[in-house]
């Protein structure tokens, strides 16, 4: 069985996952010259050659080489168009594929590589970008157990992964933790915001937001009492906590959330098909 830092890895798109997950597994002992990369963009180019020695190309096929893997990390709009370039290149591999590419389904990458290729669709999301993110993982029936634990490996060193069993629940992932960030986001901001209202120094609010939501989903992850546990745990009788979780009972938050999740997991129904 190849170990992961045995492994040659080609991207195609040297944009910012691209750069985030070469910085990962330079951290997980690669080697740059384990790694190339082809950008048209230079300015992308040069970040990943002089931050990380990495050698990178403008023609997605040059030096392209026998790689193990191959990323795809462009944008879903000119996927087509990508792997429809890059398809004989891939084809000479046997090299397992893997997209980063929100809404690019799996039967779409098969028809424009034309060929049987292992193929492995992710649902990456933006905390990536500093090693915290949250992947979801779906493989095509030709991706061994080999290359599914390798995958684990390069998702995992800018966070961690998980298998989904069927494609749909990647438009599941991508309401949860794809768009999730911009969820929590918006809930900081405004929490922000009254607390500026109700009299706290900007930079204090800031401050103390982002503390209390870091400092919430590291006691989530670490203590062994679930989600709804550790609220009722904060949740004294007649207190401060339980008027604010009334307030939010009484605007139907509950409701508010399952109807963002499903517009998000619609939506990405959707572009699968305009993406195709
Ligand atoms: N950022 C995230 O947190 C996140 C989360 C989930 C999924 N994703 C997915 O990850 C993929 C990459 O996202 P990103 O944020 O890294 O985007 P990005 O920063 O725009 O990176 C894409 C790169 O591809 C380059 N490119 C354009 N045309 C190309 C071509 N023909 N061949 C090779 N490279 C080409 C772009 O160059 P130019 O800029 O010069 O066009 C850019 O450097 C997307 O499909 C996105 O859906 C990203």
């Amino acid at each position: 069985m190849k170990k992961l830092t045995d492994l040659k890895v080609r991207f195609v798109g040297a944009g910012n996952m691209a750069v985030s997950l070469i910085g990962g597994l330079l951290n997980r002992g690669f080697m740059p010259s384990q790694i190339t990369a082809s950008d048209p963009g230079g300015h992308q180019r040069q970040i990943v050659t002089e931050k990380f020695g990495v050698q990178t190309f403008t023609d997605n096929n040059e030096h392209f080489g026998i790689p193990d893997i191959v990323i795809l990390a462009v944008k879903p709009q000119i996927m087509k168009k990508v792997t429809q370039d890059i398809a004989r290149s891939v084809a000479e591999t046997n090299a397992l594929v893997i997209s980063i590419a929100a809404g690019i389904k799996v039967e779409h990458l098969e028809k424009w590589l034309s060929i049987d290729a292992a193929i492995v669709r992710t649902m990456p999301n933006t905390p990536a970008l500093i090693g915290e993110g949250a992947t979801g993982l779906f493989a095509n029936t030709n991706v061994t157990k080999e290359q599914k634990h390798l995958t684990e490996g390069i998702m995992d060193s800018v966070g961690i992964s998980h298998w989904v069993d069927e494609e749909f629940k990647i438009d599941v992932v991508t309401a949860l933790s794809g768009s999730g960030p911009a969820y929590f986001f918006l809930f900081m901001e405004y929490m922000e915001k009254t607390a500026i209202e109700l009299g706290l120094k900007p930079e204090v609010a800031t401050k103390l937001v982002e503390q209390t939501a870091l400092g919430s989903a590291i006691l989530a992850q670490r203590s062994p009492d679930s989600i709804s546990t550790l609220r009722e745990k904060v949740t004294s009788p007649n207190g401060t906590t339980e008027a604010a979780l009334n307030s939010f009972d009484n605007n139907e938050l509950e409701d508010t959330i399952k109807q963002a999740l499903n517009a998000a997991n619609n939506r990405s129904i959707q572009l699968s098909k305009e993406f195709s």
